[in-house]
C-alpha cells in the first residue's frame, strides 16, 4: 500500500511561494514538472498570510498555488500552517508565548513561538486546521496533512503558570492522590513533602540539581502535551478529510519527544534528516534514525525533509560535494523511505535561512545543485517499484525513551559520560558494517520474532518490560547500566540489574565509571583483548554464570565484564569494539560482506549497494540481477565509483 495516493516514490520539498512574487510561481511549478517533482510541502509557517486578522482568513493565494501545482502533476502536503502564530495572536494574547526555565518569557520574531499548553494557542489551531480542512479537503492536489512543523524543535517546553497548570492536572491524572506523588519522586528527600497538587511547580530553574523524579514525569509531561496539541489538530482534520492521512515531521533521533508514542497517533511517520556532510560517520548514525523511522510503524516512512546540500544553523556548514546529495537520499529509501523531500524548493532571498541550500539554487538552473536535482529526480522514477517494499530483520535494537530520559537526567548520575545516542551505534555501527537489518523497538514490544535481541541500555526498566525481555526466544544481550531504576526513578531493592536479575545472574556490587580518556582493558574467554572506555562495573555472578569476558588491569583486574547465562548475555561496559559478543550471537544470521565504508541494504526483492567512501570499490555480488538506475543486468561482482550507488533487483527467488 502506498503512503499517499501518489504512485512510486515521492520527490519534491518545502515550497514558500508567499516568500515570492507571484510572477515566481510559474517558473515554479514549470521547473518542478521539468525535476519529477511530484509532491511539495505548502503552508508550513503561512499562519499570518492566511489569518492576518483574527478569523478573516484569505485563502485566495494559496488557491491559486494548490490549482497551479495540480496543474503540473504535483500532490501537495499540505500544512495546517500552525508552526507560528501571527504576530495579532501574541500581542492580543502575550501568554501563548513560552516561558523558559528561568522564568523569561520569550518574544515574538522567530518561529514556533508557542506554549505547549496554552489552551488560547490550541483554540486558534484547532481553528485554522477546520477552516483549511473545510477549504481545501475536496482540493484534487490535496495527498496528505502537515501538523505544526518539528514539534520540540525549538519549544519543547514552557514554565509559564498555564503550563503548571497543565502539569498539575497531568500529575493529578498520573497518581489520584498527593501522597501517592510523593512517594513517586522520593520527597522526603532534601524536604519536598507536598500537602497538594497546588504546591507542585514545573522543575524551574533551582538552587540546585532538582528531583530526578519530578524531571522525569516533566520529560513525559512535555513529549504529552505536544502531542495533545498535534491530536487536537489532527482530529480537526480527520472529522472533515478521513480519507487524507496526517503526518508531522520528526527530528530522527530526538530526545525531547517519545516517538514510539507519537507514530502511534499519525497515520504515516516522516521524518527530518541533515547527516553532518562534514562528518565521514554521519551514514551510520542517519541510518539509525532512518531505521528507527521504519520501525516505529512498522512499515515504510517518509523522508519529508532533508537538505541538498548545505544547511545553515551549524556553526560552519559545509556542501554536499558531487553525488552525496543523490547517495543520501538513495539511503534513505534503501532503508524503508517511500520519498526522498526536500528543504527547500526555491532557495530564500531573506530570512535566517537564506544560505541553507535548495533544489532550485539561487544561481538557477545552470548550477550544480539544478542538475543534481534533476539526476535524482529521474534516478527516484527509475526506482518506483521499489515503494511500498518491506525490510526483514532479524535483528533488534530495544530503547525506549523513558529510560533514556533517566539515563540522561542531569546532576545525579555516576557519569554524565554514558549517552544512549553512544551505547546504541556500539550496537549499530558493527551491525551497519555487516549489512545486518536491524530494527530498533521499544521495550514493551512482543520480540519474539527477533532470533537476537540487543538492548544497549535499559537503565529504566519496569518488571514487565523484565518479563518481555525474558520471553525473548533468540538471543538477547544486555548492555552496561540496565534494570537501575523503576518507572519512578527509584533504584530497585538490592539495586541493579533489578528485575533482570535473575535473568542475567549477575548483580552489580558497584558502577565504576571511568574518566575522560580513561580506558580498562578486557580480555575475551578466547585470549582476544579489548578496551573499555567510560563506563565499567564490579560485577557478582551466580556460580551456573558463564564468564565470556573479564577486566584485565587496573582496580577491577579478574573480574567479570561480560557474562552469559542460558541465552542471556550481559555487558557491563561500553566496549570499544563489540565484535566478539556479535560474533557469539550472530549465528547465521544473513550479513552482507562489503568492504569498509559500503553500505549494504537488502528491502525486499531489492540490494542498494551505496559507495560512502571517496574510492572506487569492487563488490562482490551476493545475487545476479538488475541495476535499475542503470537499467544493466549484473552478476559476479560490480564496481562502484566514489559516492556511487548499485540498486539491484534481485534475480529468481531468493
Ligand atoms: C527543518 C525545518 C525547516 C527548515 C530546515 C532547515 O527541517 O522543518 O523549516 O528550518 O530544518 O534545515
Amino acid at each position: 500500500m502506498s503512503l499517499t495516493r501518489v504512485p512510486g516514490l515521492l520527490f519534491g520539498g518545502d515550497y514558500n511561494p508567499e516568500q515570492w512574487p507571484e510572477e515566481v510561481w510559474a517558473e515554479d511549478v514549470r521547473l518542478m514538472a521539468e525535476a519529477g517533482v511530484t509532491m511539495a510541502t505548502v503552508a508550513v509557517f503561512a499562519w499570518s498570510r492566511l489569518e492576518p486578522a483574527p478569523g478573516a482568513y484569505d485563502f485566495s493565494w494559496l488557491d491559486r498555488v494548490l490549482d497551479l501545482l495540480h496543474e503540473h502533476g504535483v500532490a501537495a502536503d499540505l500544512a495546517t500552517a500552525t508552526a507560528t502564530p501571527p504576530p495579532w495572536l501574541v500581542r492580543d494574547h502575550p501568554e501563548v508565548m513560552p516561558v523558559d526555565a528561568a522564568g523569561v518569557r520569550l518574544e515574538f520574531g522567530s518561529r514556533q513561538g508557542y506554549c505547549p499548553s496554552s489552551p488560547v494557542f490550541r483554540e486558534h489551531a484547532v481553528r485554522l486546521a477546520t477552516a483549511m480542512a473545510t477549504r481545501y479537503g475536496g482540493h484534487p492536489a490535496l495527498a496528505m496533512w502537515h501538523v505544526g512543523n518539528e514539534y520540540a524543535d525549538h519549544t519543547l517546553e514552557c514554565f509559564c503558570p498555564e503550563s503548571a497548570r497543565h502539569f498539575r492536572a497531568w500529575l493529578r491524572a498520573r497518581y489520584g492522590s498527593v501522597g501517592a506523588l510523593n512517594a513517586a519522586w522520593g520527597t522526603s528527600c532534601w524536604g519536598q513533602h507536598y500537602t497538594g497538587f497546588e504546591q507542585v511547580e514545573p522543575p524551574r530553574r533551582a538552587p540546585g540539581p532538582v528531583n530526578p523524579g519530578q524531571l522525569l514525569d516533566w520529560r513525559r509531561f512535555c513529549s504529552d502535551a505536544l502531542l495533545e496539541l498535534f491530536t487536537a489538530e489532527r482530529d480537526a482534520l480527520r472529522a472533515i478529510t478521513p480519507g487524507v492521512p496526517v503526518t508531522t515531521n520528526f527530528m530522527s533521533l530526538l530526545h525531547g519527544l517519545d516517538y514510539w508514542a507519537w507514530a502511534a497517533e499519525e497515520d504515516l511517520v516522516s521524518d527530518d534528516a541533515y547527516p553532518d556532510p562534514a562528518d565521514p560517520g554521519s551514514h551510520v548514525a542517519v541510518a539509525l534514525s532512518y531505521d528507527l523511522m521504519r520501525s516505529l510503524r512498522q512499515r515504510p516512512w517518509l523522508l519529508l525533509e532533508s537538505a541538498p546540500s548545505a544547511v545553515s544553523w551549524r556553526e560552519v556548514n559545509v556542501p554536499k560535494p558531487p553525488g552525496m546529495m543523490r547517495l543520501h537520499s538513495l539511503q534513505a529509501v534503501a532503508h524503508g523511505a517511500d520519498g526522498v523531500m526536500f528543504f527547500q524548493w526555491r532557495q530564500a532571498r531573506y530570512g535566517p535561512e537564506k544560505f541553507h541550500s535548495a533544489l532550485l539554487p539561487h544561481g538557477g538552473v545552470h548550477t550544480r545543485g539544478w542538475q543534481d536535482t534533476l539526476r535524482l529526480g529521474a534516478d527516484l522514477r527509475r526506482l518506483a517499484e521499489v515503494a511500498g517494499a518491506a525490510t526483514r530483520a532479524e535483528v533488534a535494537l530495544v530503547f525506549g525513551w523513558e529510560s533514556w530520559w533517566g539515563l540522561e537526567a542531569p546532576e545525579s548520575m555516576p557519569s554524565d559520560r554514558l549517552r544512549l545516542k553512544d551505547l546504541l551505534l556500539s550496537w549499530y555501527a558493527p551491525l551497519h558494517a555487516r549489512g545486518i537489518a536491524v530494527d530498533l523497538a521499544p521495550p514493551d514490544r512482543d520480540l519474539s520474532a527477533y532470533r537476537v535481541v540487543i538492548v544497549p541500555n535499559l537503565y529504566l526498566c519496569t518488571a514487565e518490560q523484565a518479563k518481555a525481555l525474558a520471553a525473548v526466544t533468540g538471543e538477547l544481550v544486555v548492555g552496561p547500566f540496565s534494570g537501575v531504576v523503576d518507572a519512578s526513578d527509584q533504584v530497585h531493592p538490592g539495586g541493579a540489574p533489578g528485575p533482570l536479575r535473575d535473568l542475567l545472574g549477575v548483580a552489580v556490587d558497584e558502577f565504576w565509571p571511568l574518566p575522560d580518556g580513561a580506558t580498562q582493558r578486557v580480555r575475551h574467554a578466547d585470549g582476544g583483548t579489548g578496551l573499555a572506555r567510560t563506563w565499567a562495573e564490579w560485577l557478582r555472578p551466580d556460580d551456573d554464570v558463564t564468564v565470556l569476558a573479564r577486566y584485565a588491569g587496573g582496580d577491577l583486574d579478574g573480574l567479570p565484564a561480560v557474562t552469559r547465562r542460558g541465552r542471556a548475555t550481559y555487558v557491563s561496559c561500553l566496549l570499544d569494539d563489540v565484535t566478539p559478543v556479535l560474533d557469539r550471537v550472530l549465528g547465521d544470521v544473513p550479513a552482507l560482506r562489503v568492504p569498509p565504508g559500503v553500505e549494504a541494504v537488502r528491502r525486499g526483492r531489492h540490494l542498494f549497494l551505496l559507495n560512502h567512501t571517496t574510492d572506487p570499490q569492487r563488490i562482490t555480488l551476493p545475487f545476479a540481477g538488475r541495476d535499475l538506475l542503470t537499467d544493466t543486468d549484473l552478476r559476479g561482482s560490480v564496481g562502484l565509483a566514489p559516492r556511487d550507488a548499485v540498486v539491484l533487483r534481485i534475480e529468481g527467488d531468493t
